[in-house]
């Protein structure tokens, strides 16, 4: 039985102050709403306001990026040790924002996703195709593509330490969510190609959907055979409609 994971990705959003507060909401609410595993990722900076004010509770936090350098002179990057330092679980690798506007290739994603696991820390993997690439019938071969490229380089047992989320790119910040079967078939597809090389690391590997999540969808999607849970973006930014979404996850 795979536990539902429901995560929060901040995006380059929050000031301190409505960091500070909605910390502070989701950690008042979570614990009589969902039996779920919840966790945010907020930007960098804010990361250690999330470990003073989330020790101690059950919800984890994390990184939305990482380098794959250990440390030097590397301006503006964020190194897995230092995620450490603030005692991060998770870690997102590959968002397709990051793919898209940093160039970040399925081999550096891949990269990513070892130096994340090497630190000990359980990397996030996003996967998803464009809008054109579903029109021209590519979906799979694309969302193929990104995750062998991480089984090529670490062996599908990495996976095991890891999470995979789909967010299929037409369906982020848009309004417009996938539907319960569009994603079930993706996240069944992904299972699948997990299965080819071993059915344990397929039973056990969480895989989230991402795109346009709210309370209103939430229960349908997660309520697929195959959707473990949330990547969420816009909705995890108020803490009623992130616990909305937790509560939909029981
Ligand atoms: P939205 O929920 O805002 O569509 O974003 C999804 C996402 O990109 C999560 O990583």
């Amino acid at each position: 039985m795979r536990r539902p994971l429901v995560a929060g990705n901040w995006k380059m959003n929050g000031s301190l102050e409505s960091v500070r507060s909605l910390l502070d909401g989701i950690k008042a609410g979570v614990g009589a709403v969902t039996n779920a595993e919840v966790a945010v990722c907020p930007t960098a900076i804010f990361i250690p306001e999330a470990q003073q004010r989330l020790s101690g509770t059950e919800i984890a936090w994390g990184g939305q990026d990482l380098s794959t350098e250990t440390s030097g002179a590397y301006t503006g990057e964020v190194a897995a040790s230092m995620l450490n330092d603030f005692a991060c679980k998770y870690v997102i690798v590959g968002h397709s924002e990051r793919r898209t506007y940093h160039n970040e290739s399925d081999d550096l994603v891949a990269k990513k996703f070892a130096t994340a696991r090497a630190a000990g820390l359980a990397p996030i993997l996003c996967v998803g195709e464009t809008l054109e690439e579903r029109e021209s019938g590519v979906t799979n071969e694309v969302v193929a593509r990104q995750l062998n490229a991480v089984i090529e380089l670490e062996g599908v047992a990495a996976l095991a330490d890891g999470v995979i989320a789909y967010e299929p790119v037409w369906a982020i910040g848009t309004g417009k969510t996938a539907t319960p079967e569009q994603a079930q078939e993706v996240h069944a597809f992904i299972r699948s190609l997990v299965a080819e090389k071993s059915a344990e690391v397929a039973e056990g590997v969480r895989i989230l959907y991402g795109g346009s999540m709210k309370p209103g969808n939430a229960k349908e999607l997660i309520g697929k055979a195959d959707i473990d849970g949330g990547l969420i973006g816009g909705a995890s930014l108020a803490a009623e409609d992130f616990l909305g979404i937790c509560t939909a996850a029981n």
